[in-house]
């Protein structure tokens, strides 16, 4: 049986009950339904995100007041652990503002997008509130984030491991042999590497003790 895919959103607003948690709502019931599993957390600048690293998808979304994307979202990004901590995550974007054409994606996308340069960005959108009232906006938002996940997923399963790299995989515990496999999947993929050697994996082993 495969394993349930955990997707967290992790959010920023000043309003509460406006479009922002209106669209994270909506989201959220999408991937629930597609079989999910999904939490959603405030953003605060200063907080842990340690926890970001049990979640296979993180969706990154907030409004723009002003020209600038919602600050506990950016500031958790640039000043606290946030953006540390997402390193090699798939990550997908959406932004909530009042003019969502071309100009905002040149001058709201990137400013979520510096901080991510080496992740795999699956999607992203900029929804206008009115957007947010027809369910297919959200909808074909969340389709497009779990197909490029299972686009990403398939890439991975090319990757060969050699003898010697499986055998030191099995000298783990078994509940943990899934999780390292995708961790060291995850920095062979950055890499660019196609098979896997017992050297990358002692690699990948002590780039995430650091
Ligand atoms: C104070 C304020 C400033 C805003 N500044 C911008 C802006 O610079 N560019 C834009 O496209 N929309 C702007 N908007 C529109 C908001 O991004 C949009 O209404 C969004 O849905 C607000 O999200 P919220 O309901 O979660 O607060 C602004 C809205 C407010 C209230």
């Amino acid at each position: 049986m495969s394993e349930t895919l955990k997707a967290v959103i992790l959010y920023d607003s000043m309003s509460k009950g406006g479009s922002t948690e209106s669209a994270i709502n909506s989201i959220g019931m999408k991937l629930a339904e597609e079989g999910l599993y999904v939490e959603k957390a405030k953003c605060k600048a200063n907080a842990d995100y340690s926890f970001v690293r049990d979640f296979d998808i993180i969706l990154l979304g907030a409004p723009v007041y002003y020209f600038v994307v919602a600050s506990q979202l950016l500031g958790a990004l640039v000043q606290g652990n946030l953006k540390k901590n997402l390193k090699r995550k798939k990550i997908a974007l959406f932004l909530i503002c009042g003019t969502p054409g071309t100009m905002a994606a040149v001058l709201y996308l990137p400013q979520l997008k510096i901080n991510l340069v080496g992740n795999r960005i699956l999607a992203e959108k900029i929804f206008s509130p009115a957007m947010l009232t027809t369910e297919d906006a959200i909808d074909d938002f969340v389709y497009d984030v779990l197909e490029e996940y299972d686009r990403a997923m398939r890439s991975r399963t090319k990757l060969q491991w050699t003898e010697d790299a499986q055998e030191l995989l099995e000298t783990l515990p078994p509940f943990m042999q899934g999780g390292i496999r995708g961790l060291v999947e995850d920095f062979a993929e950055e890499y660019g590497y196609k098979t896997i050697t017992r050297e990358i994996v002692e690699q990948a082993r002590s780039e995430q003790g650091k």
